[in-house]
């Protein structure tokens, strides 16, 4: 039997939480993750084992780790910026990592305090360290269609940095519009220019909705052959190191337009869309989902 047509990387518990000013109850993360990974998705990224100076929602993640249920044929990975986030995750028993880079120096400066060269520097022993445990290595790239600092980002360079990752042994990159600026053109012409770099089947797309255009963009994205999507439950999240940008695509609306395509994606779309509800109302935010909230009200 063949699997889902798309992959859903579920990341609201760690891109979703990350932002969050009030702490979020360690209670609440472990209920969340378990809930999510209840539904059929793949992948629920589960946290970060960054500085919690930098980031300070993230700085129990090694106590979210040791109490959720983990389900068979899951994965949980967890962002590792440095040598010190990877012997944190190897001891938390994790098996997928993600590193992230950036295609603006300016982001990368602002996000992890150093330029993008010296941030893969800094990924080679990890990734290194992290496959001879056995370890699955995700990379990430940031503001592929804009940056907050710099504006536009040429194509070119994201394809430059997408190829040096899968040089250093990240099995997936997943593209992040970290401020949601981009347009379903421009997202597809970014999607051929990397795929002349790394093969279109090991790309993701990471779409923030800013601007309400992530929908349209992934749209375009599916056309250009991308299979694997990033998204969180009712659209949580912004990132710490962008201002004003909002979270991700909500997976509620990326399950119901894809499923609508008669894409399958294995994800159970009511009961997503119930989590959804239950975890903006924990946080005391608005659902940002037009299908989690349309489909609750039914
Ligand atoms: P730094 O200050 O240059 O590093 O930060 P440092 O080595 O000087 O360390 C500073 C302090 O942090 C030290 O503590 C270290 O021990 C500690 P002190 O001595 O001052 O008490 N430290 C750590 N603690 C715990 N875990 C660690 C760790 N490393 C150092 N792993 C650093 C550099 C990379 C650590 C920092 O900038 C950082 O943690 N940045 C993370 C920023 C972040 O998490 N951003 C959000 C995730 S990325 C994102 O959201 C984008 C994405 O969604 C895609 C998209 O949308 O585009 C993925
Ligand atoms: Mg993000």
């Amino acid at each position: 039997m063949s699997g889902p047509a798309i992959r859903i990387v579920e990341v609201g518990p760690r891109d979703g939480l990350q932002n969050e000013a009030a702490l979020v109850p360690t209670d609440t993360k472990v209920a969340l993750i378990d809930r999510l990974s209840a539904t059929g998705l793949p992948v629920v990224e589960a946290g970060a084992f960054v500085s919690p100076k930098w980031v300070p929602q993230m700085a129990d993640t090694a106590d979210v780790l040791a109490r959720i249920q983990r389900r068979p044929g899951v994965g949980y990975p967890v962002l590792v910026p440095n040598e010190r986030g990877l012997t944190q995750a190897l001891a938390a028993g994790v098996t997928e990592i993600a590193v992230f880079a950036a295609a603006s120096e300016a982001f990368s400066q602002r996000n992890i305090n150093c330029s993008i060269a010296e941030s893969l520097d800094r990924f080679a022993p990890v990734t290194r360290l992290a496959r001879d445990n056995g370890v699955a290595v995700r990379g990430y790239v940031s503001c592929v269609l804009g940056c907050p600092y710099e504006g536009a980002i040429d194509p070119a360079k994201v394809a430059e940095v997408s190829a040096r990752l899968v040089e250093l042994g990240c099995a997936e990159i997943s593209l992040g519009d970290t401020i949601g600026v981009g347009t379903p053109a421009k997202a597809a012409a970014l999607i051929r220019r990397v795929a002349e770099e790394v093969p279109v089947s090991r790309l993701a797309a990471h779409f923030h909705d800013t601007y309400g255009q992530a929908l349209a963009n992934l749209l375009a994205c599916l056309d250009e052959g991308i299979r694997v999507i990033d998204s969180s439950v009712a659209g949580l999240g912004g990132c710490p190191y962008a201002k004003g940008a909002t979270g991700n695509v909500a997976t509620e609306d990326v399950v119901y337009m894809l499923e609508g395509q008669g894409l399958s994606t294995g994800v159970d779309l009511d009961a997503l869309s119930a989590i959804g509800g239950w975890i903006s109302d924990a946080i005391g935010r608005p659902n940002a989902s037009r299908a989690g909230r349309a489909l609750l009200a039914k």
